[in-house]
Parts: structure tokens; C-alpha cells; sequence
């Protein structure tokens, strides 16, 4: 038999696949969320996310100075607030003695390298576990963007590098880049949430922070996922709004998405590899029907594959110690 091309040929052996592999990937691409709570010396295992755990400060500084030591570069905050200090404006989300704010200061003094991102959206803080303002059962987009805006300088005041909106208010991007132009915030970035779905995916993040809404879904900010234009027009409005990271989420069910708004912007795109995510691939480890190293890798390799530059993910330290071998 003769043939002319052979592909085999570049999958002989794991010297020759390493050299042509066209996607490489390292601690660098990854963002770690940290889920923190209120009070000394507590580690809570996320029932529906085995072995993530939501920790109070000091904990949190541990696992920080770990994940830097691995050669983890970024970490994205969420809190989990008190329920007496919810409300319907989330003006807890602004107090500049509030939980994020204290943890953003602790992290920035014990590892000042540690690049630190926090979540800005109001559901943590909501009495109705909304990302926003409610108005007669709307979650009503001008008074939010106000929050929201609040809520970025305060955790810019308290020294994040980055804030994350994940709300998919209009217009937040452009009110958060004045905002901070005008309080001399130049140095804070802003990695937006551009094209966030309304997923059933999110479930065990909601349980990590006991943040589920209380009526409704959230199909009235959130995209539909039945939508591929709309998440470019969104990615490429928040670009021109001033974000410096755009987000795509979910990761695996949407990296057509993701390849798709890779190709329209020339900002660096995000993908968070989301709660639901991590939690199908723990279950179907538990039950021995995947390997759960080699699924770790190779959904962060598909999702770095299909056009993210940084991934957040709770894999992210298991993942960095799989790559030191
Ligand atoms: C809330 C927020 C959510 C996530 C990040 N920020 C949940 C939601 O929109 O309901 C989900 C993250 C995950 O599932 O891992 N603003």
C-alpha cells in the first residue's frame, strides 16, 4: 500500500505529539474562585462540589500563599454574606468594612503578587438572590448599574486588581470604567461578564453561597442559550465599553461560543469552567465511570483549545499539580 501522507506519523510517540501539540497548558491560564465566609478557622466542604470548600479569612491566606507556590497567578473572590445583612439595594456589597473588602486587603498584604479579582453582582447580598435591584418582580438595570458601580470603587478602594461583573446589566461596563477613571482608579481593570447564560449549571455555586433566587429565574438578564450572535454583540459592546477581559460562561457546553467570540475581539477572552461543571465530573469520578485526572485535563485543554486565554476554574490547583509531572 502506498500513501503519499501519513498522519500517523506526528502521533508516533509522546516526544513527537508534544512538540506539534498545538495547545499548551500551564498555572498561568488559570483563575481560582475562592468561596469566603465570615468567622475564624472554618473550612466548609460544598456538599454539591466534593473536596472545594468555603473557608473564613485565615484559611483563605493558606490557600492563597498555596496556590501562589504552584504558580497560580489570579484569584476571582465570592463571599457568602450574612442573612441579617441582606437586603433588596446590596448596599452591604459597598460597606468598605464588608467581608470582600477585608479579604481583598488580607490576601493583597500576605501575597501582594496574588492578581485579585472579585465578583460584582448583587446576589450574594439580595434578599432575593437576584443580580439586581427589584422593582413589582423586575430586576430593574439603571439602579443596579448604580450599585454596581458603588460596589467596584469600594473594591478597588479596598485594593482589587480587577472587578468582575457578572450581573448582564446594560451598560454596567461604560458606568464601572467612568467610575473608576474619575476616582483615579486608572491601574483597576475590569473583566466583564460578557456573554453569560442563564444555565442550570450554576446550581452548586448557588448552594456555596446560598445565593438561589428566590422567585423567578434569571432568563431576564442572563442569555438564553439557544443565542450565538447576541454573545458577540454583547462581548463586542463590552470591549468598546472599556472591559479588558471579556467572559464567556459556561465553558464546556458553550465553546462554539467561546471560538466565536475569540475570533470578533482583540481583548483577551475568559472562560469560567463553571460549579455544575466540576461537579459532573467529581460525580462521575466518584462512581469510577471517568478518571478524573485525565478529565480535568482535558477539559481545560479543550476550553484553552477552543479560544480561552484564562480559565477560571475549580480545578485549578488540582490541575497545576498534575502539570508539574
Ligand atoms: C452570580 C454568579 C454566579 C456564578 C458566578 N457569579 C451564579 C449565578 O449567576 O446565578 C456561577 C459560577 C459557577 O456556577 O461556578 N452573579
Amino acid at each position: 500500500m502506498y500513501i503519499q501522507r501519513r498522519n500517523r506519523i506526528l502521533r508516533k510517540n509522546s516526544s513527537v505529539r508534544s512538540l506539534v501539540a498545538e495547545t499548551v497548558l500551564t498555572p498561568n491560564d488559570f483563575i481560582v474562585p475562592l468561596f469566603i465566609d465570615e468567622g475564624e478557622n472554618i473550612i466548609h466542604e460544598i456538599p454539591s462540589m466534593p473536596k472545594y470548600f468555603r473557608r473564613s479569612i485565615d484559611h483563605t491566606i493558606t490557600e492563597v500563599k498555596d496556590l501562589y507556590s504552584l504558580g497560580i497567578k489570579s484569584v476571582l473572590l465570592f463571599i457568602k454574606c450574612k442573612d441579617e445583612l441582606k437586603d433588596n439595594t446590596g448596599k452591604e456589597a459597598w460597606n468598605k468594612d464588608g467581608l470582600m473588602q477585608r479579604s481583598i486587603k488580607a490576601i493583597k498584604d500576605a501575597v501582594p503578587e496574588m492578581y485579585v479579582m472579585t465578583d460584582v453582582a448583587l446576589d450574594p447580598y439580595s434578599i432575593y438572590g437576584h443580580d439586581g435591584i427589584v422593582k413589582d418582580g423586575e430586576i430593574v438595570n439603571d439602579e443596579t448599574v448604580e450599585a454596581l458601580v458603588k460596589m467596584s470603587i469600594s473594591h478597588a478602594t479596598a485594593g482589587a486588581d480587577m472587578v468582575a461583573p457578572s450581573d448582564m446589566m446594560d451598560g454596567r461596563i461604560a458606568a464601572i470604567r467612568g467610575a473608576l477613571e474619575e476616582e483615579n482608579f486608572s491601574n483597576t481593570g475590569i473583566m466583564a461578564y460578557s456573554a453569560k447564560y442563564a444555565s442550570c449549571f450554576y446550581g452548586p455555586f448557588r448552594d456555596a453561597l446560598d445565593s438561589a433566587p428566590g422567585f423567578g429565574d434569571k432568563k431576564t438578564y442572563q442569555m438564553d442559550y439557544a443565542n450565538r450572535i447576541e454573545a458577540v454583540k454583547e462581548a463586542l459592546m463590552d470591549e468598546e465599553e472599556g472591559a479588558d477581559i471579556v467572559m464567556v460562561k459556561p465553558g464546556l457546553p458553550y465553546l462554539d461560543i467561546v471560538r466565536e467570540v475569540k475570533n470578533a475581539v482583540q481583548v483577551p477572552v475568559s472562560v469560567y469552567n463553571i460549579s455544575g461543571e466540576y461537579a459532573m465530573i467529581k460525580a462521575a469520578a466518584k462512581m469510577g465511570w471517568v478518571d478524573e485526572n485525565k478529565a480535568i485535563i482535558e477539559t481545560l485543554t479543550s476550553i484553552k483549545r477552543a479560544g480561552a486565554d484564562l480559565i477560571a476554574t475549580y480545578f485549578a490547583k488540582d490541575a497545576a499539580k498534575l502539570l508539574q509531572h
